[in-house]
């Protein structure tokens, strides 16, 4: 066995492209730790059904978010790349964590407080409610040491490690307890038309996927929300608009926020989004499009890294869910 330390996360094809959010905040942490680390990357199709959905448009979300991700960097002979769906373990673990899940604890998840709120109970799905258990599964199947996440899975990960110690606890020590590894800068990349909220797929106004037409990508930096102010300065209270932009600059381009500050002093609001969208468009979504493209183009060999990651997977899943269900004392 390895003695790397593991990794494990997730993304969800939930869309027709990622956003900069998913790249700043997870994907890029995704492929510095594939050199250091044994890493594990899912494609979750299981947590794209918990709403309403089209087949068609899933089959087709989950090639592109598996493409996507080896275009964002992620080498599928270095992680183990793979979808969740293709992989049954995950299933069949959150079954078993589940049935250790309180109910109150589960009804405390503020995601799924906030979308439930905003469907109505009646169109909210079980599988909505359950959602943070299936995402405990991913982790513990693998015994992952580190989740690299964006801020919004905070809690999903102390869930996730309550699940781990209390089930470690009730029965013999099972899972080793992951810790989230968030990196302060990128945590959360805010929404360029309201930044007090997080960027995300579900407000598409301010939100920048990779995958949109250079002239679109440039539009949403052009019309990023500031303030009525002129100083170019970190402030993420009382500048959230600014400090954001320079947050992505200093993300993609690797400068300093200070050096930033420094360069813009002379310099207005405009230079500055204008900066934040050429860098975006040149250094990170162009070369991300035409490999998405290139590598859409033979589904054949997509299928065969799926297949190859799903076997690696499954070797690590099914060894540990035969020892939860040898300790649950179910018969073998
Ligand atoms: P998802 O698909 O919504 O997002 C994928 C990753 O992108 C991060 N992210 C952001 N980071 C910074 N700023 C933002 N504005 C931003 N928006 C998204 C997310 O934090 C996430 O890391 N529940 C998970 C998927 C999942 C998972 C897992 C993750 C399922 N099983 C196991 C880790 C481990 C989700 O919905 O991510």
């Amino acid at each position: 066995m390895s003695s790397k330390k593991r990794v494990l996360s997730g993304i969800q094809p939930t869309a027709d492209s990622f956003q900069i959010g998913n790249y700043l905040g997870a994907l890029k942490q995704w492929v510095q730790l594939q050199d250091t680390h044994d890493t594990f990357y899912s494609i979750v199709d299981l947590h794209a059904i918990t709403g309403e959905h089209d087949p068609k448009v899933l089959h087709q979300r989950t090639l592109l978010a598996f493409a996507q991700v080896i275009a964002a960097g992620v080498d599928p002979e270095k992680s183990t790349l793979f979808v969740q769906s293709q992989v049954p373990e995950h299933a069949q673990l959150a079954w078993v964590l589940g049935c250790q899940t309180g109910f109150g604890e589960a009804s405390r998840m503020t995601q799924f407080k906030d979308k439930s709120k905003k469907g109505g109970m009646d169109r909210t799905s079980v599988g909505l409610f359950t959602y943070p258990i299936l995402q405990a599964a991913d982790i513990l199947l693998y015994q992952a040491d580190q989740v690299p996440v964006g801020e919004d899975q905070r809690q999903h990960l102390e869930l996730t490690r309550d699940l781990a110690i209390r089930f470690n606890n009730n029965f013999t020590k099972t899972f080793t307890v992951p810790e989230p590894y968030i990196v302060k800068e990128s945590a959360k990349i805010l929404d360029l038309q309201d930044p007090t909220a997080k960027m995300s797929k579900s407000l598409p106004a301010g939100c920048v996927f990779l995958l949109d037409d250079e002239q679109i990508i440039m539009k949403k930096f052009k019309s990023a929300v500031t303030d009525s102010d002129r100083e170019i300065k970190f402030d993420t209270e009382l500048k959230p608009g600014v400090s954001n932009l320079l947050s992505i600059i200093s993300l993609v381009s690797g400068a300093d926020i200070s050096e930033l500050e420094s360069e813009f002093s002379s310099k207005g609001y405009g230079d500055l989004k204008q900066r934040a969208g050429e860098l975006v468009i040149e250094s990170v979504a162009r070369p991300f499009k035409s490999k998405v493209d290139e590598l859409m183009k033979d589904k054949a060999q997509l299928n065969k890294l799926m297949n190859q990651g799903a076997q690696k997977a499954k070797q690590v899943a099914g060894e540990t869910l035969r020892t939860v269900y040898q300790n649950l004392g179910f018969v073998s």
